[in-house]
């Protein structure tokens, strides 16, 4: 039988919210405790810079492009680096797989986890004062540890993710994480330099009425796609549509809605990457009550066969999107 547990209150200070937490996890080490600390510092650093990008010369294309073939934006670049570097430093992880790096870089082969990481999600709105965010997942390693990293230790089901979270560089900052025992929410509190707890064990509404889609690209669906569109219009559905997957995720979480990137001309296989954009926040959702296919498949079920493989994507409230898979 569990112990029970005493309610963590609002306001707590994320530190001391990761170590009372810690023996939830069943290799309680302190080793993914100090990745969600490193990757909580990291993304204070970029939140930073963020703040700052009107003001500095970090606005723009970089003049590259990343794994994906896509223009690399100077902050797609510096967050990389920063967290990178952030995830680097004690050793706990032997692997971090990025967008922004074509394959996956070697870590401390004494490490036990991997990490997966889109630095900056929705980088078409930096420049334009818009919500953008992180997303990242962890995973154990498969194989043992001390040996070089293998296959079998990067390219794992999203079911096998310890922990998922993501950032929203927003009207106020967040981090929203998940270690498989509920979702929990903290705001960053920029005078006292903290996230503190704001939004104790979230709950997605089973229903909503928001849907989210890129409807410019309506010409180029399947006729699926395009007859639920005419559901959403038909029941006076709101559309919202940011553009940056984790902030239209996050108010979908919040108020209740659908997001969906299917399949279209240009991407046949949608355009969002499995392992670190889906993922995350098809486990963040099901821990929320939410839901996540692709379509027909649970999202944490797919093999992944590459890195940088895409996937369409619908996410959010459970009976919305069990409706959208019925077309
Ligand atoms: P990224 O900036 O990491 O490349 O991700 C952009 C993604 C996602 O954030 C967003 O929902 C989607 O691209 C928007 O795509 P469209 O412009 O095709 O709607
Ligand atoms: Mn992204
Ligand atoms: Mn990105």
């Amino acid at each position: 039988m569990e112990a029970s547990r005493i309610a963590i209150p609002i306001g707590t200070a994320l530190d001391r919210f990761i170590k009372n937490n810690q023996d939830q996890f069943q290799y309680a080490s302190g080793e993914l405790s100090q990745l969600l600390r490193d990757i909580a510092l990291a993304s204070k650093v970029v939140n930073r810079e963020v703040n700052k990008a009107g003001l500095i010369d970090i606005m723009g294309a970089m003049g590259s492009q990343n794994s994906g073939g896509e223009q690399q934006q100077k902050l797609d670049v510096l967050a990389n680096i920063r967290f990178t570097r952030a995830l680097a430093k004690g050793g706990e992880a032997c692997a971090l797989i990025s967008e922004e790096t074509e394959s996956y870089v070697d870590l401390n082969n004494d490490g036990n986890y991997v990490i997966a990481i889109d630095p900056l999600d929705g980088s078409s709105n930096i420049d334009v004062n818009v919500s953008i965010g992180t997303i990242f997942s962890i995973y154990r390693r498969k194989s043992k540890e001390g040996m070089p990293i293998q296959e079998l230790d990067i390219l794992q089901r999203g079911a096998e993710q310890v922990a998922a979270g993501y950032i929203l560089y927003g009207s106020s900052t967040m981090m929203v994480y998940t270690t498989g025992h509920g979702v929990n929410g903290f705001t960053y509190e920029s005078t006292l330099g903290e996230y503190v707890l704001s939004h104790p064990d979230m709950k997605m509404p089973i229903d909503g009425n928001i849907y989210s889609i890129n409807e410019g690209l309506a010409n180029t669906f399947s006729p699926s796609i395009k007859s639920y569109l005419e559901f959403c219009k038909g029941n006076n559905y709101s559309a919202r549509y940011i553009g940056s997957l984790v902030a239209d995720f996050h108010r979908n979480m919040l108020k209740g809605g659908i997001y969906l990137y299917p399949a279209t001309i240009k991407n046949p296989s949608g355009k969002l990457r499995l392992m670190y954009e889906c993922n995350a926040l098809a486990f963040i959702a099901e821990q929320a009550g939410g839901k996540a296919t692709d379509g027909t498949n649970r999202i944490l079920e797919i093999l992944p066969r590459d890195l940088h493989q895409r996937t369409p994507f619908f996410v959010g409230s459970k009976n919305m999107v069990e409706k959208a898979e019925s077309f």
